[in-house]
């Protein structure tokens, strides 16, 4: 186990360190930018996001309240910051505040909707655990709220040329943009709501969106209405979530 946190010791205990030599002179590499923080204060700032985050809720009543365009842009951006399979960042949001847009996609994902909900599109186990949300195919919240966000996964890359690449692990790096994009909305200030209305292919058409791109999840991002309520939802508790594989 590794107990020394001296630089030049640690160096030392590696035999095959990264970047080797060979790899450094063909691809460029820069220091990574990091500051050590003591354990107290990395306790503090981990009790701090905790807090907030626990406090996040996804919402179903949006105020219309207007939000600016640059807070969008900037929970994007930060979104993007996720790690993606070889670095592809394989996904592209797109943000709606149109009302005439909403308007379309809210009758769209309400069809869908419709069927799921009073068609028996949904089996009865599904039907089962959506039962304490309360969710039906009324979607009024995809009009009201100021922004729609769209994100979707680009199963493949095209470039310029029109030739294509693979791209990585496309599910599980657009999954952790999605997090980062909620994480982000949450500490400004707002409020979202994962929203699938399944099967949502009626998104690429309506936004005009390439093949190669898939609807992953739609995000309506607005400001709560208030006072509005949320289901009384516990969070499992850490000893269901975590098992430290090392302890008896
Ligand atoms: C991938 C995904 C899809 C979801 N789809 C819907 C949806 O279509 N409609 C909805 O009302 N909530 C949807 N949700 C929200 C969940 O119901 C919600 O996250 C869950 O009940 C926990 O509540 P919380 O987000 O307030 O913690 C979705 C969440 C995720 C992660």
């Amino acid at each position: 186990m590794v107990k020394s946190v001296d630089a030049q010791e640690d160096q030392a205990l590696y035999r095959h360190p990264y970047p080797s030599p060979g790899l450094a002179a063909e691809y460029p590499f820069v220091t990574y930018d990091h500051r050590r923080i003591d354990d107290t204060t990395m306790r503090q700032r981990s009790e701090v996001f905790q807090a907030s985050a626990n406090r996040r809720r996804s919402v179903r009543m949006f105020s219309s309240h207007p939000v600016p365009l640059d807070l969008i842009e900037s929970a994007v951006a930060t979104a993007s910051t996720a790690p993606s399979g070889a670095h592809k960042q394989p996904w592209t949001f797109v943000a709606v505040s149109d009302p005439a847009l909403k308007s379309k996609i809210r009758k769209l994902a309400e069809g869908e909707e419709h069927e799921n909900y009073r068609k028996n599109r949904m089996n009865a186990e599904w039907r089962e655990a959506l039962a304490p949300l309360g969710t039906d195919h009324h979607k009024e919240f995809l009009e009201i709220a100021p922004w729609l966000v769209v994100l979707f996964a680009q199963r493949y890359e095209v470039l310029d040329d029109g030739s294509t690449r693979k791209n990585y692990y496309v599910k599980e790096s657009v999954g952790m943009a999605a997090g980062l994009f909620v994480a982000a909305i949450h500490e400004m200030g707002l409020a979202t709501l994962p929203h699938t209305p399944s099967p949502m292919a009626f998104l690429r058409t309506v936004l005009n969106r390439p093949n190669q791109e898939r609807p992953f999840v739609m995000f309506p991002v607005g400001h709560p209405l208030p006072g509005t309520r949320v289901p009384d939802l516990a969070r499992k508790p850490l000893d269901e979530v975590l098992v430290v594989a090392d302890r008896d």
